[in-house]
C-alpha cells in the first residue's frame, strides 16, 4: 500500500472567514492526513499582529473544520524543518502571499503555494468591525439636531 500523504500548513485564522475554508479544503486535497500549524498568541506578537480570537479557540475552531485531521502549535518560523522531519511531511501548502519565501524548504519536502480567495481578510475584517463601530461626525450632528427638536417639543 503507497504511504499515506501528509500535507502541513500554517497560519494565524484570526476571524475565521471563507479564504481559510478554501486553503484548508484545498490543501486537504493535495494529500490524506492535514496538519495545520496554528500561530500562538505570542508566536504572533514576534510576527507583529494581534488577533481579536484567542489561540485556544482559532486552534478549536480549525480543529473542527473536516479537513482538518491535526492541529499543532506554530511558535516561531524556525519550526518548519523538525515538523517536516518529525511529521514526515511530504507537502508543505501556503497562501501565494507568502510565494518564494519558503523555497528554501523544498529540499526537504514539496512546497506548495495556493492562490487566495479574493475579496476578504482577518486584516479587512478587523477593518470593517472598526468602521462599523465608528460615529461619524455627520451621524452625531443628525442625532443632537433630533434631541434638540424633542427638547423644543418638551418645552
Ligand atoms: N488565505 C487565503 N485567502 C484569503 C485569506 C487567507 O487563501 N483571502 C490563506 C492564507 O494565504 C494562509 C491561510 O489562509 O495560507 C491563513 O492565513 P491568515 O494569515 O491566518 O489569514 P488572513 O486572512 O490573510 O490574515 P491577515 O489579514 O491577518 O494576514
Amino acid at each position: 500500500m503507497p504511504k499515506k500523504k501528509t500535507v502541513i500548513t500554517y497560519g494565524t485564522f484570526d476571524l475565521f472567514h471563507i479564504g481559510h475554508l478554501r486553503l484548508l479544503k484545498r490543501a486537504k486535497e493535495l494529500g490524506d492526513h492535514l496538519i495545520v500549524g496554528v500561530s500562538t498568541d505570542r508566536f504572533n506578537a514576534i510576527k507583529g499582529k494581534r488577533s481579536i480570537i484567542p489561540f485556544e479557540h482559532r486552534a478549536e475552531i480549525v480543529k473542527a473544520i473536516r479537513y482538518v485531521d491535526e492541529v499543532i502549535e506554530e511558535n516561531s518560523w524556525e519550526q518548519k524543518v523538525d515538523d517536516i522531519k518529525n511529521y514526515e511531511v511530504d507537502i508543505l501548502v501556503m497562501g501565494e502571499d507568502w510565494k518564494g519565501k519558503f523555497d528554501h524548504l523544498k529540499e526537504y519536502c514539496d512546497v506548495v503555494y495556493l492562490p487566495r480567495t479574493h475579496g476578504v481578510s482577518s486584516t479587512e475584517l478587523k477593518t470593517s468591525l472598526r468602521n462599523l463601530l465608528e460615529v461619524s461626525p455627520a451621524r452625531l450632528r443628525e442625532a443632537l439636531a433630533m434631541l434638540e427638536q424633542i427638547l423644543r417639543e418638551l418645552e
